[in-house]
């Protein structure tokens, strides 16, 4: 099935996501506001947020008065993101292959907008189609995406530590393929944007910095993030064990003090903050569509049971 990886990843992974949302709403912070800030959202749009997550992005549209509908493919985002923004309508949904109008029938969408749930697409291509056929001619898409992970030290800052350990470590996803890094090469959104209908692609480097408390040093915080990925959770599985609790302690605590060779002075912040990636970025896409062909949508696909 087209997707099912991810549908599988996202299932099982989401509880870390869930669990921190409060941090990654701290950190990404600079990130949303990029995202609105492009959209260009306003009261009475209708603002569809593919791979919603937990919401963060239709609570930013519920503020600017607008209305949004979220999508995603694991259930448990959804639960999540249904609990946390009742106002929205909220659905699971493939955004590659399922109509997205089923999830909240009325009219086409104004603004399509994501942060980070767009990279995990088989085929970009058609999953940009369908979302297009979604949209009301001359709505504008907004995303952001990661660049390169050698630009961005929050996919290494730790992790690296506990993944040199493993004697199995997962592998390292090839350029493109489906996942976080996917769309870190501009010229493939421009390709895969342009062959799905979107016009007037505008790809532009964000640089911002990742902290991850805003007023304490952010050590225990990134720790927690770092053990709530998919990387860190597979680490654990395998390490936990193999060195015992006390062990397992004592590399929890050698990661502390790897985190605290990254704690700078904040501006905002008289103690100081974890700073993984000064110059970490992201790409921010946005678009508006060429006005939709005649033909009919394809067949309704109906929402996924996920
Ligand atoms: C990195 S998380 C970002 C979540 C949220 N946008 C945020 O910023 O907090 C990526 C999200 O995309 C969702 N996703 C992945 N593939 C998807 C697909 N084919 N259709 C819809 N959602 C998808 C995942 O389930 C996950 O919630």
């Amino acid at each position: 099935m087209v997707n099912e990886q991810m549908r599988q990843n996202w299932t099982q992974g989401a509880a870390g996501w869930v669990e921190n949302e409060q941090i990654f709403d701290f950190t990404y912070q600079p990130v949303t506001s990029a995202v609105v800030a492009a959209a260009a959202l306003a009261p009475g749009q209708r603002v569809l947020d593919i791979g919603c997550g937990t919401g963060t992005l239709l609570l930013a549209a519920i503020d600017v008065g607008a209305v949004p509908v979220g999508v995603d493919i694991s259930p448990v985002m959804v639960a999540a993101a249904s609990a946390r923004v009742p106002d929205a309508t909220v659905g699971i949904a493939d955004a590659q292959t399922d109509d997205l109008l089923a999830i909240a029938p009325g009219p086409t969408f104004d603004r399509v907008v994501s942060r980070y749930g767009v990279m995990f697409f088989d085929d970009p291509t058609a999953a940009f189609t369908n979302i297009r056929s979604a949209c009301t001619p001359g709505a504008r898409l907004s995303f952001a995406c990661w660049r390169d992970v050698s630009e961005n030290p929050t996919f290494t800052l730790g992790t690296t530590t506990l993944l040199d350990l493993m004697t199995d470590p997962p592998p390292t996803p090839g350029p493109r393929a489906p996942g976080p890094m996917a769309f870190a090469e501009p010229s493939y959104v421009h390709e895969f944007l342009g062959a799905a209908g979107w016009s007037d692609v505008d790809v532009a480097p964000l640089d911002f910095d990742c902290f991850y408390s805003e007023d304490g040093d952010g050590v225990e915080e990134r720790l927690t993030i770092v053990l709530g990925l998919a990387s860190g959770r597979v680490a654990a599985a395998q390490l936990r064990p193999r060195l015992g609790e006390e062990g397992w302690a004592a590399l929890l605590d050698d990661l502390r003090a790897e985190l605290r060779t990254h704690v700078v002075d904040g501006k905002a912040c008289a103690s100081g903050r974890v700073l993984a990636g000064h110059r970490s970025g992201m790409t921010v896409g946005y678009d508006a569509p060429t006005p939709l062909s005649t033909e009919p949508r394809s067949p309704m696909a109906g929402p996924s049971a996920g």
